[in-house]
Parts: structure tokens; sequence; C-alpha cells
């Protein structure tokens, strides 16, 4: 909807630009800059598109500064506590929450595209034991693409839907396929009578050798950490998986570039950073010394898990996982864990200091998961992973809405060019 417009002078020259100004649902109206090259002969400057609205979107709703966080209009705090992962899923791909008859179909179909191809699982042979496993995931969804090439016209919105389907179910098995090819233990062929949580806990943890029983409390925490972790509208792995769609590209290819970049430590990463940074400072004697290197610009150390470019307040997803991980803890039977204790104590600490004060850094959804995670036997190279099973649903929410909307362009920026100007090529037995 256009309500008002700017108008962009250029002094010099008198040249004007009119720029509509186009106001969504909820949250900030945006200026509609299409016409400035066209009127003026510019471009717009905006590194890390920190005020670029990229796409119009109807998934997810952020309020970084209200700590509102809505899910196709429904607060994750109300999903977190009603709802299932299963159920979050079908509500991200389709805009409605589910009947019980359209759930258990959704899910039924689900349950069905769990296995992968046997000669997938060959790929991980290639890979060395040590090798980090979002690694391997990235790589063998990517590999997926060879697989169903032929069969994926992103036109037909029946082809569509079986990928979303099938890489939203076989993302855990091969997760878990990652996981298992680490430690050097055999494959564990998905179970499809356990739900999604508990069919990835069972691939995870099962051996051949002796009957595995899937934790409910474990499997619980899973679900509740994944519809979390779902969506977080034009992140930077969603903004890949759409730039690398935009181009037509096999979807299964563009959710490897998704995972790619999710691994960065300033993204998904951060989760396996946390522990590891806890695990550094130790206790609480140090917390001084390492919020000390944190505003030290030169030592290259953040606070792992805190800060975020939109959620400028107490991220809500953060809130929900640290009241979960008292009572997860106090559930699995080991109620003290000092890395939470220190944890608590770090955020104590940092919110009361003026340095995160001022630039509004709370902890984020990073920050607390790692413990619940470690709790229920998740080994740290693999929380990323984790994130990535979640954030997947998101990933293809994404993808279809853009390859369904009419409208859609390649995601192409511009840049300034600061380079130098044309000078002719010079021989090379007269370059100095
Ligand atoms: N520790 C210390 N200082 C920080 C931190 C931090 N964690 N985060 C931001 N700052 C400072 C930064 O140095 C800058 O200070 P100044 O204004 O003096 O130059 C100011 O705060 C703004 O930071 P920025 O880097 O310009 O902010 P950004 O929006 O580009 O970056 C971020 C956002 C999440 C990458 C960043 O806050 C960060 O590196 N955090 C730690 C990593 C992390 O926890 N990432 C997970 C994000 S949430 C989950 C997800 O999205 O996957």
């Amino acid at each position: 909807m256009t309500e008002k417009q700017f108008e962009l002078i250029d002094r010099a020259t008198e040249r004007k630009s009119e720029l509509p100004v186009r106001t969504g649902t909820i949250g900030p109206a945006v200026v509609d800059i299409s016409s400035i090259n066209k009127d003026l002969g510019l471009f717009t400057y905006d590194p890390g598109f920190g005020l670029t609205a990229a796409t119009e979107s109807r998934i997810t709703y952020i309020d970084g500064d209200a700590g509102v966080l809505l899910y196709r209009g429904y607060p994750v705090e109300q999903l977190a506590e009603k709802s299932s992962f299963m159920e979050v899923a079908y509500l991200l791909l389709l805009g409605e929450l589910p009947s019980r008859k359209q759930l258990e179909g959704f899910s039924g179909s689900i349950r069905y595209h769990t296995m992968i191809n046997e000669t997938l699982l060959r790929f991980f042979n290639g890979f060395h034991h040590n090798a980090h496993p979002m690694a391997m995931v990235s790589a063998v969804v990517a590999s997926m693409s060879a697989f169903y090439h032929d069969t994926m016209d992103i036109h037909n919105p029946r082809q569509r839907e079986i990928f979303a389907h099938r890489i939203i179910a076989k993302i855990p098995t091969i997760a878990a396929a990652a996981h298992k090819h680490s430690l050097g233990q055999p494959f564990i062929y998905p179970r499809n009578d356990l739900g999604y949580c508990s069919n990835a806990l069972h691939m995870l943890f099962a051996v051949p050798c002796e009957p595995y029983q899937v934790d409910s409390v474990a499997a619980e925490a899973l679900d509740l950490l994944f519809i979390l972790h779902a969506d977080h509208e034009q992140n930077a792995s969603t903004s890949t998986v759409r730039l690398a769609g935009s181009t037509g590209a096999n979807p299964y290819a563009a959710i490897s570039a998704g995972v790619s970049a999710l691994w960065g430590p300033a993204h998904g990463g951060a989760n396996e950073a946390v522990l590891s940074m806890l695990e550094q400072i130790g206790s609480v004697d140090n917390i001084a010394k390492y919020l000390a290197m944190a505003k030290d610009k030169s030592s290259h150390f953040r606070l792992m898990g805190f800060g975020h470019r939109v959620s400028t307040n107490f991220d809500p997803r953060a809130k929900i996982i640290r009241e979960m991980c008292h009572k997860v803890l106090v559930r699995l039977g080991r109620p003290d864990n000092p890395l939470l204790e220190l944890a608590l104590r770090l955020e104590e600490i940092a919110l009361k200091d003026e340095y995160f004060i001022s630039r509004k850094l709370y902890p984020n959804v990073d920050f607390y998961s790692g413990i619940i995670y470690s709790a229920i036997g998740i080994p740290r190279s693999m929380f990323t992973v984790m994130f990535a099973i979640a954030r997947t649903v998101g990933w293809v929410a994404h993808w279809q809405e853009m390859i369904s909307d009419p409208a859609m362009r390649i995601g192409r920026p511009r840049q300034l060019y600061t380079g130098p100007t044309r000078r002719d090529y010079i021989d090379i037995t007269k370059r100095v």
C-alpha cells in the first residue's frame, strides 16, 4: 500500500525523484527507491543490509526493540508453550495452523520421506572422522541436488511441496549420519513410528547392539528448541537461500548454501562458540577480565551469544530458553550445572555494564541453547547442526514464498566501486 512519498532532489542539477512509501501490516514502512537510478543515476549504499528490505514477506515479524517475534502472526511464546515443531513447520510453510487431520497428513508425509538414498551414505566415507559435521551436512545436502535434479521443476507446485517435505524429513537423518560418522559408529535408520524429535534422538544415540529408549524429556526439550529456531525473517542464512534460489538453482543446493551461511560464529555457529567461551572463562572470578576483553576492540574477542542486528532488547527466544534450562536440568536429574550458573552471572553482570547497555546488547537465542543441547547429550560440534535442522523449515518457507511470487527477480546487489579507474595493460617485461 502506498500512502505518502518522499522527494529526493539533486541540488546540483535540480533533478528529482519521487519515492513512494510502502507500508506493511505492522512494522516500519519502507521507502521504495526503485526509481532513483532512472531519475538521478544513483544507487543506495547500505553495507550489511542493515536498513534494506530486500523483499516483501508474510512469514515472520520481529520487533527487536519490543522483544516481539511472530510466526505468521502468532507470538513465539504461545507457540513454544502450546504447539509442536511439526505444527509450527506446517504454519510457517502454509500460513495457517493445521486442523488435526491436516497435521496428521503433514506429519505422515514427513515421516514417509525420512530415509535417504543408500548411496548418499557413502558420501560420508569421503570425510575424515574429525570433519566438522556442518561441513558434512552442507556437502551432503548439496549432493541431494544430484539425486533430485530431473524431478525438481521449481515452477511445479507439487514438486516444490515434495521437495519441502523431503528436505525437512531427511535433514535429521543426514545430521545423525554425520554424527555417527564422527564417532565411527554405524548409521542408524530412521524409525517412522517415532515423532520428529524422538526419531532424531534415536538416530543420533541408538546403536545396533542394544535397545534404545528415547528420553521423553530430551525429545520435548528438542521440540521446543526447534520451534524457537525455526525462522527469524531475513537473517543471513535465509537471505543466502533466497539469493541462491533466486537464480533458479536447484533448491537442495540453495539450502546447502544456507547451511554454510549458518555455520559462521556471528550467526548459528555462536551456540558452539558460547559453550567454548564459558569453559574458557571458567569461573565467576574471570568474568570481569573477559568483559574487558569484549569491550576492547583490539582483542577481537566478542561476548558470544550477545547482541543481535535486529533484536535490540531481550530476545524472547533467549528468555524462553533460559527458563527452560532450569526445568530441563531438574527433569534430567542434573539440577546443578556450573556452566548455567556462570552464564547467568555473566548475563547479570553484562546487563549492568554501560558498554552493553548503550549498545543494546542482550543475550540472544544462542546464549543458553548449548547448555540444553549438552544436557541432552548432544556434542558441541553438533549444536549448529541442530539449529540447521530447525531452520530448514524457515529456509524452505522463504524459498517457497519467493519462487511462488510472480514478481520474483534474481537477487543482484550493486556496489560503490572504489578500485582503479581504466588503465592499459602493461607487458610483463615492462612491469617493475
Ligand atoms: N560483544 C562485544 N561487543 C559487541 C558484541 C558482542 N557480542 N556484539 C556487538 N558488539 C558491539 C560492536 O563492537 C559495536 O560496537 P561499536 O559501536 O563501539 O563499534 C556495536 O556493538 C554494534 O555491533 P555490530 O557488530 O555493528 O552489530 P551487528 O548488528 O553488525 O552484529 C552480531 C550483530 C550478532 C553479529 C554481533 O552482535 C555479534 O557478533 N554477536 C556475537 C555473536 C553471536 O552471538 N551471534 C549470534 C546471533 S543470534 C543467532 C543467529 O542470528 O543465528
